[in-house]
């Protein structure tokens, strides 16, 4: 059984689609084994993404991230980096199909409603920036 990180993004809370999201994550066969809302501060935002500065949509993003809450979440599943990022649809919203969660909720980049680890690598990094091992119940 894997274990990946999810978030539920600042342009999301704001629309009340937590609960809807989730909805979407259980009915995929996946389980939410961990979750707070919290809201990050421009210097974690930048901490988390720091793979992406230099990049030209890099300042947006950490202005974005640390402009509201968030839900972070450990998900749980078979194959679940992959599953979830399948559900999560393409990057840009636009080009997401039918049936994801940024086709349902995102809007223009960078609101695109979730983000998902791309790896295992990527997914033990995040989980342990926002959890103790004491905060995750299978
Ligand atoms: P994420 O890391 O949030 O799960 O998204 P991702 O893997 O699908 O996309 P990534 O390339 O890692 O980009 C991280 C986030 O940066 C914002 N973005 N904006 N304006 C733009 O061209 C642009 N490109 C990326 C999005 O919020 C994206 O999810
Ligand atoms: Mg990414």
């Amino acid at each position: 059984m894997q274990t990946t990180f999810s978030m539920i993004k600042p342009d999301a809370t704001a629309k009340n689609v937590t609960g809807a999201i989730n909805a979407m994550i259980e009915n995929a066969g996946i389980r939410i084994i961990a979750q707070k809302r919290i809201q990050m501060t421009p210097t974690q935002a930048g901490q988390f993404y720091a793979e992406h500065k230099g990049k030209p949509f890099y300042d947006g993003l950490v202005e974005m991230m640390s402009s509201g809450p968030i839900v972070v979440q450990v998900l749980q599943g078979e194959d679940v980096i992959k599953r979830y990022r399948t559900l999560m649809g393409a990057t840009n919203p636009a080009n997401a199909e039918e049936g994801t969660i940024r086709k349902a909720f995102g809007g223009e980049l960078p609101y695109n409603a979730v983000h998902g680890s791309d790896s295992p690598e990527s997914a033990a990094r995040e989980i342990s920036f926002f959890f103790a091992q004491t905060e995750i119940v299978g």
